[in-house]
């Protein structure tokens, strides 16, 4: 169930006494704890706080185990819930500790980034990287509740905002219509948080909807890697050369890139595409490679792990709203491609 209120205050009293658990922990990172927790005023005084290190260097097995710890130090039971109170970091790794402890107990999501509202709180997936594998340990489970308040993006920083904002215009580009022009319109550099619950709200109906068609990734929840098969390759040679770009960066870029795959393969409109690449190159910059590059971004797109055998696959749209699952594109399309990409 997902709660959009604008009086997180009131809403988490109203779930906590629905849910009667016998006790109730409040897990945050240490900036969440700071900056975040203040926002939930006296509803979260009967919740017991279990505050971990922040950033997705810490979703690891030792801060799980710290996590378990605290939950059998404070007496949890299988009635007990768990309150996670941050952006995706803490949602996975909270989620995934409530999908384990005493082989599941129930939690709540309060995701406190853009990222996390739109994507890694909603849709049940949980886990922790592992042996420097992302997500490499994990479960399905759904929450009991998500609960959406954007005032909680007031103390975010604009790159986070931007970054959560990508995820958006790829659900707004396989939702189309009037969805995708409002995105095109929106300022996330300098955003309205009233407009954006509305637009966080349109954001997770299309990956919910996509979810409960697919919710264990046999087909349809593909749909949701647009964008993501070129992104991870950028994202991964940005932190090979130590110069680590945001998920939501390399996403705004792996998305017009295949955008352009998009108008080459399954005939996408030419002057959208363009739309999309000015608002990306406004908001996001570019990301710098050159042909020496191609090599590595090549092999980086060949073991995305959505890849059966060596052909590279790819989610495509034929335009804004109509997909095409299962494309494939062979190595001289995707040249064509980055060289469009180093050229414009
Ligand atoms: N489960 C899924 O389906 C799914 C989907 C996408 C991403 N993810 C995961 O989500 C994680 C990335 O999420 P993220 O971008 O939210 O990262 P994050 O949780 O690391 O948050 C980014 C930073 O912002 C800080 N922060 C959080 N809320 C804040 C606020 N309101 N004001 C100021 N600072 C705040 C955090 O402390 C952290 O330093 C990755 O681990 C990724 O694997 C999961
Ligand atoms: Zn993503």
């Amino acid at each position: 169930m997902i709660h959009y209120t604008q009086h997180i205050h009131a809403e988490l009293q109203g779930l906590l006494g629905a849910a009667g658990a016998d006790r109730a922990f409040l897990l945050m990172d240490e900036t969440t704890a700071r900056l975040c927790r203040p926002l939930l005023g006296t509803a979260a005084d009967t919740l017991l706080p279990v505050v971990i290190p922040p950033t997705d260097a810490h979703k690891t097995l030792a801060t799980l185990a710290d996590v378990w710890r605290a939950l059998v130090s404070g007496g949890a039971s299988r009635r007990s819930l768990l309150v996670n109170l941050g952006g995706g970091m803490v949602t996975d790794l909270g989620g995934f500790a409530a999908a384990t402890f005493k082989r599941g107990i129930r939690y709540i999501n309060i995701p406190t980034t853009l990222l996390s509202m739109v994507d890694a709180a909603v849709g049940g997936k949980t886990g922790i990287n592992f042996e420097g594998l992302k997500n490499e340990i994990g479960a399905f489970r759904d929450s009991e509740a998500v609960v959406i308040d954007t005032s909680f993006l007031r103390t975010l920083d604009t790159p986070n905002v931007l970054s959560g904002y990508a995820e958006m215009l790829k659900h707004a580009l396989l939702r189309g219509g009037e969805m995708w022009l409002d995105h095109l319109r929106f300022d996330p550099s300098r955003p309205d948080l009233t407009r954006l619950q509305e637009m966080v709200r349109q954001s997770i109906d299309v990956k919910s909807s996509i979810v409960a068609e697919d919710p264990h990734e046999r087909g349809l929840r593909k749909a949701l890697n647009l964008g993501h098969t070129v992104g991870h390759a950028f994202e991964s040679l940005a932190l090979r050369r130590g110069q680590p770009v945001l998920h939501g960066y390399a996403v705004a870029w792996g998305l017009v890139c295949e955008l352009y795959l998009s108008c080459r393969l399954a005939g996408f409109p030419e002057d959208a595409m363009r739309q999309a690449w000015n608002f990306v190159r406004e908001h996001y910059g570019t990301f710098a490679f050159t042909c020496d590059d191609y090599p590595a971004l090549l092999e980086l797109m060949r073991h995305d792990k959505k890849n059966a055998g060596g052909a590279i696959n790819f989610t495509l749209l034929e335009a804004p709203g109509h997909l095409r699952l299962d494309s494939h594109a062979t190595d001289a399309q995707i040249e064509d491609m980055l060289d469009f990409y180093t050229n414009t």
